[in-house]
């Protein structure tokens, strides 16, 4: 069944099925001078619908070394993000989530900016990046990059606990 994400907000929590959804643009309507209205369009990035589309690094890691779970309190969607770190860097990093289509898409961005680097690089890493690396979001969506970005220092704080035992 295709269904557009920006209709509302539906939980996700089945990649093979993102394909199939349509990710229409977002109109917001507005009224500066009532009663007129005035509609303004978010065009989503390539890159947003890509990764919504084709999440990476989708999954868990058995004994992580690293695990970040935060929630939603608007929904009570969550997210997971799973690290295995070597030599204090990210040698893997996955995630999972129930929540829609911009906590996917910046949980999937988020995994490939912070796979490879060291612990510190990966700590500042802010939600503002990957805000940057979303493209234009309806403020409605900028729950998305916060969560995920809240889930990798959860993830690595998590680490540097386990670490300091
Ligand atoms: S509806 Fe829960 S994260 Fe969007």
């Amino acid at each position: 069944m295709m269904k557009h994400v920006e209709d509302k907000c539906y939980s996700y929590s089945n990649p093979s099925t993102f394909k199939d959804i349509t990710i229409k643009d977002d109109p917001i309507s507005f009224s500066i001078v009532k009663p007129r209205r005035f509609k303004l369009m978010f065009n989503y990035s390539k890159e947003f619908k890509d990764h919504f589309k084709n999440p990476r690094n989708w999954g868990t890691i058995k004994d992580a070394d690293g695990k970040g779970e935060v929630e939603n309190p608007g929904c009570g969607d969550k997210v997971w993000i799973y690290l295995k770190i070597e030599g204090d860097r990210i040698k893997d990093i996955k995630f999972q989530t129930t929540g829609c289509a911009p906590v996917v898409a910046t949980s999937s961005m988020i995994t490939e900016m912070a796979k490879g680097k060291t612990v510190e690089e990966a700590l500042e890493i802010s939600r503002t990046d990957v805000e940057e690396k979303a493209g234009k979001l309806p403020p409605i969506k900028m729950y998305g990059p916060n969560l995920s970005a809240t889930a990798l220092k959860a993830a690595l704080d998590n680490y540097l606990e386990k670490k300091k035992k």
